[in-house]
């Protein structure tokens, strides 16, 4: 059995005949193929496979395909806008914020969200906010370093 879905991703319009069991972040990776969303853990813990729906930050793998009916869905893929990197991913390559780089597309939906919704967030309300995210190189330090030169608008 298949039922279909249409939904916006990245700003275009996509429609699709799906097994109903299908997570969203396989839809994404294996049916999209938007590989930029990565899938740590499978067991909503990780944050990997972080994108936003209808503007909030949502775990991908914790959800399925079919709940994405109508949404409209960033990856890390529709960040970036002409070409240019967002200022998030400017700054997390200015400021060191990743090692083997597994944790960064889910870290910088997820602080791309957290900035949107509380612009001057101190360190403290930054590394709560992380919390669903897990960087296994504990790459941390520099994470919050490059969510800060976004603040501060450099
Ligand atoms: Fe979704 Fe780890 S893959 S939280
Ligand atoms: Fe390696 Fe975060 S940079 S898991």
């Amino acid at each position: 059995m298949t039922i279909s879905i249409s939904l916006s991703v990245n700003g275009k319009h996509v429609e699709a005949s799906i097994d109903p069991r299908m997570l969203l972040v396989q839809f994404i990776r294996e049916h999209l193929r938007l590989t930029g969303t990565h899938v740590g853990c499978d067991t909503a813990q990780c944050g990997a496979c972080t994108v936003h729906m209808n503007g909030n930050a949502v775990k991908s793998c914790s959800m399925l395909a079919a709940q994405a009916q109508g949404a409209q869905i960033t990856t890390i893929e529709g960040l970036s806008q002409g070409g240019e990197l967002h200022p998030m991913q400017a700054a997390f390559r200015e400021c060191h914020g990743l090692q083997c780089g597994y944790c960064t597309p889910g870290m910088v939906m997820s602080a791309v969200h957290l900035l949107a919704e509380n612009p001057r967030a101190t360190e403290e309300e930054i590394r709560e906010s992380l919390d669903g995210n897990i960087c296994r190189c504990t790459g941390y330090q520099n994470i919050v370093k490059s969510i800060q030169l976004v603040q501060a608008g450099k």
